[in-house]
């Protein structure tokens, strides 16, 4: 386990390019390796999550070749997964077990989906209950990973998803793609839709009626070329720091915009933050576009997050959880039990180490009351190998008293290997 020593920080100034959003990285990986032909994805995530993917994809017959200009290639297996040598390992990412569920389990072999110890304390019965109702059988040891899939043709189904989860969505409508019939899926609170643009991208027909996607079974994908938008999950935690200085100023180059994850940015403005967006394009139906932000003089101000709102923006929780000590008015989270079963108990997690650093705040089943106008002191903090708490305590370290030791600091390589080089180019000591 390595520990990042923080130091307190003066201000942020600067521009910063952040790794490909991650969430699309898998998907482009996912269904490029069911394609037709040679995808050529540019600005492709560079975090460990993704590469689960790839990895798995080239396992099940699909080639990956990483080109010297860092574009990398992906020659599909055109609708004929391999049966795998081995079982597929997932490494950390949820997204790559639940989503991959969906996509092996309408063809003819055995798969076995094997994570590390955070992955496996994950809940998979939600995937599990919706394909079963397909037709395939995945056998889970008490509603966990390991997973084994007797994978064969499926139904269609109509679904309603209980718990908002893009990563269920995903895995229904992957196994849709390939099943007899036309499935249907309604959510109950609208996820981020990568999938759907993607599916769309790649050849796929996809409706939505008000609340309903359906989407055909027998349908075949072709390879296409695309740049992945830079992460908006990652620039959160720049989005954020830059909030802790009245006079800081970043630029986030190409950052992804869809409307679906884009409500952190209505977030950062109510808590004060003035952001400008230069530059918007759009390819394969997601928006990018540069990120100006600056601070209104007397420093951040507090917030409620519920309902929706929650789900939305639930992987910047942490972070936002992280600065609201600091806010005049505090922030409470409510809504976001869904927390509690992500790469860590996020919500736990962050009410120790912020009670480490000296604050007060009441836990809640489903979030946080964490009053505003506190100051915290350095101090040790547990990652608990999760990414996004590395890197949500390193940016609160940069306004406490004293300096702030993050162990297990390696997780952060999850999504963001770069953050701890960029966070040290961009503060001013
Ligand atoms: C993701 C969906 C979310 C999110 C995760 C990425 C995705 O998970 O927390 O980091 O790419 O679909 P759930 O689907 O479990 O909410």
């Amino acid at each position: 386990m390595s520990t990042q020593i923080i130091r307190p920080a003066r201000t942020l100034q600067g521009s910063l390019t952040v790794p490909g959003d991650k969430s699309i990285s898998h998907r482009y990986a996912l269904l490029a390796g069911l394609a037709e032909g040679t995808t050529r994805l540019s600005n492709f995530s560079t975090g460990a999550d993704p590469h689960s993917s790839l990895a798995c994809m080239q396992d099940l017959g699909a080639t990956i070749v990483h080109k010297e200009d860092k574009t990398i290639e992906i020659t599909g297996t055109a609708g004929a997964f391999l049966q795998p040598a081995a079982p597929l390992d997932c490494g950390n990412s949820g997204s790559t077990m639940r989503m991959i569920a969906g996509l092996l389990a309408p063809h003819p072999h055995t798969f076995t989906l094997i994570g590390d110890h955070s992955l496996t304390l994950r809940p998979m019965e939600r995937i599990r209950k919706p394909l079963a109702l397909m037709g395939a059988r995945l056998d889970l040891v008490d509603g966990h990973a390991p997973i084994t899939i007797h994978g064969g043709p499926l139904q269609a189904i109509d679904f309603d998803t209980p718990i908002p989860s893009a990563q269920v969505k995903t895995a229904v409508l992957f196994a849709g793609l390939q099943a007899t019939g036309t499935t249907s899926l309604t959510e109950s609170i609208r996820t981020r839709d990568h999938s759907e643009h993607a599916l769309r991208a790649f050849g796929a027909t996809l409706t939505r009626t008000g609340e309903k996607l359906s989407i055909p079974g027998g349908q075949r994908l072709t390879a296409i070329d695309a740049t992945v938008p830079g992460d908006l999950s990652s620039a959160a935690f720049f989005l954020c720091a830059a909030l802790l200085f009245p006079d800081s100023n970043l630029i986030l180059d190409s950052i992804g915009m869809n409307p679906t994850r884009a409500a952190l940015l209505d977030v950062i403005t109510a808590l004060g933050g003035k952001i400008k967006v230069l530059n918007v394009e759009e390819q394969h139906g997601e928006l990018m576009g540069t990120i100006q932000v600056n601070v209104n003089p007397g420093g951040p101000r507090g917030m409620h997050i519920g309902g929706a709102l929650s789900a939305q923006i639930i992987d910047e929780l942490p972070v936002l959880a992280a600065i609201a000590p600091y806010t005049s008015d505090g922030i409470t989270i409510r809504d976001a039990k869904e927390l509690r079963v992500k790469e860590s108990d996020r919500i736990a997690l962050v009410a120790k180490n912020l009670k480490a650093m000296g604050a007060e705040l009441t836990e809640h089943e489903d979030g946080l009351s964490i009053p505003g106008n506190q100051q915290l002191h350095g101090a040790v903090i547990d990652s608990g190998t999760d990414h996004r708490i590395a890197m949500a305590f390193s940016i609160a370290a940069l306004r406490a008293t004293g300096d702030t030791e993050i162990h297990g600091a390696e997780a952060a390589a999850i999504s963001f290997p770069e953050f701890f080089t960029h966070l040290d180019e961009l503060c001013q000591r």
